[in-house]
């Protein structure tokens, strides 16, 4: 039997197949069976929640600021991804954050998009780096979800980002660059939002599965927090988000186990996961220590559900 330290918190005991469509959006089976429940951190609980020796500041875990439940690239499985549709979706559900991708145009635009290719999301062909901003704006990011969604376009980062302060919303900006334009993409970003951001009281947070865009995006603009991303944390996680400044660690709760959970917590980062789509689940990482998930699933997990 597995140690508790291995005991996988993301995981609902679903079939992969029904893990992957649950990801997608779409509605898994029951699961055949429920894990047992997590163990309690009451000892762990009793260090975040109030020593104030400030020899201890490794241990003390302020509480997380933003909202708990981010909707996964804007409005998750509702609306086309990476969209204005899906953020003004997310915000007239009453959610109060949001996840996008961002990456750069072959003009070094900013812009909304999860792949390299415009193939799978837009009506468009290629390479999103080797294609001008003023061609991806002219392409439709909606129809591939649904009719209703015709003619939504790609929007660009700033675009984005002033719609979330007009409604409100938090953001994770998670830079995602075309390969090679990895240092050029954090920085693009990371000084965009500053702009966008500058003398708001709420910044966004700033992440990426990218060690050379977190860097650069931290030299580039040293005072907006910054998010470790991972698939799995793997060993040397810490040294690696100490190195680059970052308040936060964000992985996928498929691979996240309850010994990572203290480390991460007890190293003092926020602890993230996606992409939370059970309630079950979502119910099980938030009493486990879980900060914040990220979700597709906003018809199933409600901005209030943490
Ligand atoms: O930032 C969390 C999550 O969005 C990472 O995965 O592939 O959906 O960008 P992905
Ligand atoms: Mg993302």
């Amino acid at each position: 039997m597995a140690s508790s330290d291995e005991f996988l918190l993301g995981v609902s005991g679903c079939p992969p197949a029904q893990q992957t469509a649950a990801k997608r959006g779409k509605p898994s089976l029951p699961p055949f069976f429920f894990a047992p429940a997590p163990r309690k951190i009451a000892a762990l609980s009793a260090v975040y929640n109030g020593w104030p020796d400030p020899g201890l500041h490794l241990y003390m875990h302020r509480t997380w600021p933003y909202p708990r439940v981010v909707c996964h690239r804007g409005g998750g499985a509702l609306a086309p991804e990476n969209t204005l549709a899906g953020i003004r979706k997310a915000a007239a559900m009453g959610f109060r954050g949001v996840e996008f991708d961002v990456m750069l145009s072959a003009d070094k635009v900013p812009l909304l998009i999860h792949d390299e290719t415009l193939d799978r999301t837009t009506n468009g062909r290629g390479s999103v780096a080797a294609t001008p901003y003023a061609r991806l704006a002219s392409l439709d990011a909606g129809a591939w979800f649904s009719p209703e969604y015709r003619g939504e376009r790609v929007p660009s980062f700033e675009e984005a980002g002033k719609l979330c302060a007009q409604l409100g919303l938090w953001a994770n900006v998670e830079i995602k660059p075309a390969r090679g334009f990895e240092r050029e993409t954090g920085v693009a970003v990371a000084k965009l939002a500053l702009e966008l951001w500058g003398g708001a009281s709420i910044s966004p947070l700033l992440s990426s599965f990218e060690p050379a865009s977190l860097e650069a995006a931290r030299a580039a603009a040293p005072e907006l927090d910054r998010g470790y991303l991972t698939d799995r944390l793997g060993s040397g996680w810490d040294e690696a988000a100490r190195a680059l400044g970052c308040v936060s660690v964000h992985c996928n709760c498929e691979y996240l186990t309850e010994g990572q959970v203290d480390e991460v917590r007890g190293a003092g980062y926020w602890l993230l996961c996606y992409t939370v789509n059970e309630p079950a689940i979502a119910r099980r990482l938030f009493s486990r220590g879980i900060d914040a998930i990220f979700t597709d699933r906003l018809d199933l997990i409600p901005p209030d559900f943490a």
